[in-house]
């Protein structure tokens, strides 16, 4: 029989809601310890990773957004608490341990107007290890002491113009372990219509992604790009989700992620090699186009060695952030 104890405050360790007299062997992972007895009766099933679809929106309009079309999918969503309830019970209820949940959008996730009773549900729930947020932490102030302690990071995508440092310096000093920046100042160009990205790939935004009553399988957010540039209506392709359900990664293959036909559309097939550019410069489509070709038949043909490209590209993100500078707003 394999036991699960769950660390919440470092304190307390406890084996099957019961509090541990002894832990023989711990095996950590994150802050989960396992006790395993017998290897016949370990039923529950690891998920690495999850994506985790809390919001529709956001109060930025960064060119090039990965997240852009899914974002307009699900305009104005909000996950609420009777969907996050669904959710926790479904994954109880087929006894799933989620590694590391990532909650990274759609959109701004600290605009989820449930965001600190949320974070509580999913932590004190057992069935999640390590929580990471993403944000442009434009609304930092909006974690409380609640939310602080169930997260285990926040990854802040620093955009350029961040005007929030003062708090941002505050928070690092408090919750310096948690707080990760990400100094984003480049984007890359997402694929353009009539492109056709190369398969067999490997996918750099898979799945599963839970987003309110869903489960998408093997695709994150790129999809809904993908599906566009394909011409299909993704709510048409019952074989990418399912609604959310008992035992609903059941029959997931953690080895079977990309080489779809969608993935010949799609900005996550990391086959893709697009031009950056600097956050929320937008060039005209001819430029995008070119640009993107260059890129791509660059690599494809190996005229240009990877390091080569990547210096052309700072030269190309320097360039458009002059340019940027200097155009009257
Ligand atoms: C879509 S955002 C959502 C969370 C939050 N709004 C943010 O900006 O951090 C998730 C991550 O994707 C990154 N991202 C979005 N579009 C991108 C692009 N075109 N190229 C590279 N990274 C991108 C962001 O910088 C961020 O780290
Ligand atoms: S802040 Fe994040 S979600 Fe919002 S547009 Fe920019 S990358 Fe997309
Ligand atoms: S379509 Fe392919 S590349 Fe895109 S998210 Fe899905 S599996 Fe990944």
């Amino acid at each position: 029989m394999t036991f699960r104890a769950l660390c919440i405050d470092k304190s307390q360790i406890k084996i099957d809601g019961e509090i541990a007299s002894e832990i023989k062997s711990p095996n950590s992972v994150g802050c989960v310890y396992q006790v395993r007895q017998s290897p016949m009766e370990n039923k529950m099933r690891i998920i690495k990773q999850m994506k985790f679809e809390v919001v529709g929106s956001c109060q930025n309009h960064c060119f090039s957004c990965a997240h852009d079309d899914m974002i307009s999918t699900y305009k104005g969503y909000q996950l609420s608490l009777e969907e996050l309830s669904h959710f926790v019970d479904c994954t109880k209820v087929s006894d799933y341990f989620i590694e590391v949940l990532h909650i990274h959008g759609i959109g701004e996730p600290l605009l989820w107007k449930h965001f600190n009773t949320g974070v509580k549900v999913l932590k004190e729930s057992g069935s999640i290890g390590k929580i990471i947020v993403y944000t442009n932490g434009y609304l930092m102030d909006r974690i409380d002491d609640t939310g602080w302690t169930s997260i285990d990071s926040v990854v802040v995508s620093l955009y350029p113009g961040y005007k929030n440092i003062a708090l941002l310096n505050e928070l690092k000093n408090k919750y310096n372990d948690k707080i990760y920046i990400n100094h984003a100042r480049t984007f890359n160009a997402k694929l353009l219509k009539g492109y056709i990205n190369r398969i067999p790939c490997f996918c750099g935004c898979s799945g599963p992604m839970f987003v309110k009553d869903k489960l998408f399988r093997y695709c994150g957010p790129p999809v809904f790009d993908a599906a566009k540039l394909m011409g299909i209506s993704i709510f048409d392709q019952h074989n990418l989700y399912l609604e959310m359900r008992p035992n609903y990664l059941d029959d997931y293959d953690e080895k079977k992620i990309g080489n779809m036909e969608l993935c010949n559309y799609c900005w996550a097939n990391t086959n893709i090699h697009s031009p950056a550019y600097p956050w929320g410069y937008e060039p005209s489509r001819m430029v995008l186009r070119i640009e993107s070709w260059f890129a791509d038949t660059f690599y494809r043909y190996k005229i240009i060695p990877r390091s080569v490209w990547a210096q052309i590209n700072n030269i190309n993100v320097a360039l458009k952030s002059l340019i940027m500078k200097f155009t009257p707003k």
